[in-house]
């Protein structure tokens, strides 16, 4: 057997027609071109396929096997790189087309209007200051002057977590953690969380959002408080707003307000959005009670402050025309995307 082995070898040169084959694959430009060099150098009359047929010896069938199993993989690619060149013809890129859209997401309207509420206050000097929505009873009530009958003292409207600990039901008890923790002058913002035990409806959710100001200094007066109030009213719903104060009452706040703005929608005017009165109710403020100063440790007669809460989700929702404060709580992408 092995006298024969040169005699196959010498019938084909393997190297030169590797080096032949692998040429003509890589040179076809069109599948055709590939066909026919598939054909001569891989069909049954091929060089290769006559001489595997003639081979006698392991050795050499090895060697030409591998040599065709190689030229197989050669056209195969080029098959594949000549259907994708093909491909992209018959679909070429049009850059004109409108790209595929990325949905990006927003805040939430109440985080919006949270930020630039922070950011108005900021321009005036004011410190954004972060309370904390689990309280002790004494800061949420006692400091603040909130005598034990007070109403909103009842675990009926509140949600205890122990005898001495709730969640908070306002932001005021931010104005006592600051004024323990620093002296005047004082002027800081508060914002966030609070909750109630009030029955889920249009215009009550138990969690709900409050803004808590603060001011301490000098010969702070109700007109300071005004002309604070006129200055942020403006910056947030635009145009010049208007204070108009009712008297009121707050344990922590002496003498106690309520206040209104000029409406928004009609500037004072009479529209539906403030039921024909020209005045949107805004929320509670008043001269710090002197109560307060010694609870915190400040001589009352040394300083006066004032101080003021409202609610940002009724603000968020006459201002946006949301008819129901339950919406900011269902996730409806077709509510929220609205903003
Ligand atoms: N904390 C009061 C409330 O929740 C609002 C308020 C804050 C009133 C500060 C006066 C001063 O209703």
């Amino acid at each position: 057997m092995s006298s024969e082995k040169p005699t196959t070898v010498a019938a084909v040169d393997a190297e030169a027609l590797e080096r032949e084959a692998l040429a003509a694959v890589a040179r076809a430009a069109t599948a055709d071109k590939l066909d026919e060099a598939r054909v001569r150098y891989l069909g049954r009359r091929s060089e290769l396929k006559l001489a595997l047929r003639e081979v006698r010896d392991r050795e050499s069938g090895a060697a030409l096997n591998a040599l065709r199993d190689r030229l197989e993989h050669a056209v195969e690619d080029k098959q594949a790189e000549l259907a994708a060149a093909a491909g992209a013809e018959t679909e070429p890129f049009d850059p004109t087309l409108p790209g595929a859209e990325i949905p990006r997401g927003a805040l939430h309207l109440i985080t919006q209007l949270r930020r630039r509420i922070e950011d108005v206050f900021v321009g005036m000097g004011y410190e954004v200051y972060d309370g904390r929505e689990v309280e002790t009873v004494w800061h949420n009530f006692d400091a603040l002057n909130q005598p034990e009958a007070h109403p909103t003292r009842d675990p009926q409207d509140t949600f205890y977590v122990d005898d001495q600990t709730l969640l908070r039901t306002h932001t005021s008890p931010s104005q006592i953690h600051a004024m323990m923790a620093k002296e005047p002058p004082i002027y800081l913002v508060s914002l966030g969380r609070c909750y109630r035990r009030d029955p889920i409806d249009p215009t009550h959710t138990p969690i709900f959002h409050q803004v808590e100001g603060l001011a301490v200094d000098r010969n702070i007066t109700l007109a300071d408080l005004r002309g604070t109030i006129e200055q942020f009213a403006s910056a947030i719903f635009g145009g010049r707003r208007q204070v108009r104060m009712r008297t009121g009452f707050f344990p922590f706040t002496e003498p106690s307000v309520e206040f209104d703005l000029t409406c928004y929608m009609c500037d004072g005017a009479g529209c539906p959005v403030c039921k024909r009165s020209g005045w949107i109710e805004m929320g509670g403020a008043g001269e710090v009670d002197p109560n307060v100063f010694v609870n915190v440790g400040y001589d009352p007669e040394a300083w006066q402050g004032f101080a003021f809460g409202l609610g940002l989700d009724r603000i968020a929702a006459s201002r946006h025309g949301v008819p129901d404060l339950r919406m900011f709580w269902e996730n409806d992408i077709r509510v929220l995307e609205q903003f």
